[in-house]
């Protein structure tokens, strides 16, 4: 099928680059002519794993497209997709001005009939507002054009995302009319496996459907943390009682790790968004009010134990990071729990030396040049002259460290394992003080 998609972002690019591999006929818009002309020569300004050779191949292959002209991709799609950044505003609402901006170019260049697709998270009653901005230009213009507006929000994971896309576990389109349910069923069609994986409801259920999967997992995070912070005092391991209560299949072994607090574009921003949202409908969502307050408690986490080991003498001190994005296998360090970690120990007059697979560039592009911050090559150059250590994001290659080594680098030897990566008994038996998460020590020493 012929395809536009508008905003060449995460979610964009990657759906983009995924419908062109099933063979569809894609052209991207994007208001960046240097990311356009990147992009056309291949440089895909993201790290994903997996997406530069679907992007290269399905160029080369003429099924992928960049432009910054909105009006020829307009005309070439049956389906335009708007996949726009929504980033907060100053209450912590979705900002619309990006969405409506880009339904209002479909208004003023449309002929014919499309189906206009939102995939930005958006809140619930949007796609009656894109409906109202598309129709006001077509009116102004005298133009005869027809359309239908489609929610069809996206649930990638950063660092699985083309896997997410080809394989998706559902697929949920919010429509009201059956010409455009058809479209969409024909364009999803290859992406069923097994069994149909569309589901079908009205435009405002789906738009709430995508807040209420971010925010229930956000939630599973938050109480795992408080469940970690309950054993902490009553000296019981969280990590045991994670096995113990993932067993239960209504619960579930995914995404009750306990760590440093969620991070990313999503969990912190859609469950603010959802509750602004809560809130403009006079309710007042006081869960998902809590499970932002624990996060953002639990992001200061480590640095309480730092500062406790060292009563809170922090100046002068020099600690190693061991990962840096706000999850692995990703460069991004949106609400990373490292940012909020090293900006308490800077004000606490600590240094940093820090080592990430990816994320280098970007700390570097947000912190510039600063004497209180090493960025290293490798993760034991980070431990050079550094006191302790503190791991952040777990990346594979932070798993089975030489604790030895750790030992005779580290001026004062102590991990503060921000995601519960090392057995404690293998790191206090290589001579190094152990502190996790929730696992009925950190407090008792
Ligand atoms: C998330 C959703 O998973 C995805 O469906 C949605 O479309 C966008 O938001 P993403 O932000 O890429 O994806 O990250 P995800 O892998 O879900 O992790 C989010 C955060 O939660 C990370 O900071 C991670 O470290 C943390 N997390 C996750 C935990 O602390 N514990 C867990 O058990 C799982």
């Amino acid at each position: 099928m012929k395809v536009t998609i508008f905003g060449t972002g995460y979610v964009g690019l990657v759906t983009g680059a995924c419908l062109a591999e099933m063979g569809n006929h894609v052209v991207c818009v994007d208001v960046d002519q240097a990311k356009v002309d990147g992009l056309r020569q291949g440089i895909v300004p993201i790290f994903e794993p997996g997406l530069e050779p679907i992007v290269k191949r399905n160029h080369a292959s003429g099924r992928l497209d960049f432009t910054t002209d909105p009006a020829p991709a307009i005309a070439h799609g049956e389906l335009i997709f708007i996949a726009v950044g929504t980033p907060p505003d100053e209450d912590g609402s979705a900002d619309m001005k990006y969405v409506l901006g880009v339904a209002r170019t479909i208004g003023e260049h449309l002929d014919g009939y499309a189906v206009i697709v939102n995939k930005s998270t958006v809140p619930v009653g949007t796609a009656d507002r894109v409906r109202r901005a598309v129709n006001d230009v077509l009116v102004e213009r005298g133009a005869a054009a027809d359309f239908d507006v489609v929610s069809n929000p996206e649930f990638l994971k950063e660092g699985d995302a083309v896997e997410d896309c080809l394989r998706p576990d559902r697929i949920v389109v919010g429509a009201s009319s059956d010409r455009a349910v058809a479209r969409l069923r024909k364009l999803y069609a290859p992406f069923n496996r097994n069994h149909d994986r569309m589901v079908v409801m009205d435009e405002r259920s789906a738009e709430l459907t995508k807040y209420a999967a971010n925010a229930m997992l956000a939630t599973k995070i938050s109480f795992m943390n408080e469940i970690a912070n309950i054993a902490e005092r009553v000296g019981a391991d969280v990590e045991l009682v994670r096995q113990g209560i993932g067993a239960d299949p209504r619960i579930g072994y995914h995404f009750i790790y306990p760590g440093v607090g969620y991070g990313g574009s999503c969990f912190p921003k859609d469950v603010q968004a959802l509750e602004r949202i809560a809130r403009g409908h006079d309710y007042d969502a006081r869960l998902l009010a809590m499970v932002e307050a624990v996060n953002a408690d639990q992001k200061t986490r480590i640095y309480e134990q730092i500062s406790r080991y060292f009563d809170g003498h922090l100046k002068g001190k020099t600690v190693a990071v061991w990962g840096l994005a706000f999850k692995p296998n990703t460069d991004d360090m949106r609400e990373a729990p490292s940012r909020k970690l090293m900006e308490a120990l800077w004000t606490a007059g600590a240094s940093v030396r820090a080592y990430d697979p990816e994320a280098r560039g970007e700390t570097q592009r947000i912190y510039g040049e600063r004497e209180d911050l090493v960025l290293c090559d490798d993760a034991y150059d980070a431990l050079k002259g550094a006191d302790v250590l503190a791991l952040v994001t777990e990346w594979k290659t932070f798993r089975s460290p030489d604790f030895a080594r750790i030992k005779a680098e580290l001026g004062h030897p102590a991990i503060f394992d921000g995601r519960n990566l090392y057995d404690p008994r293998a790191v206090e038996d290589a001579g190094i003080a152990y502190y996790g998460i929730g696992r009925g020590r950190s407090l008792q020493r």
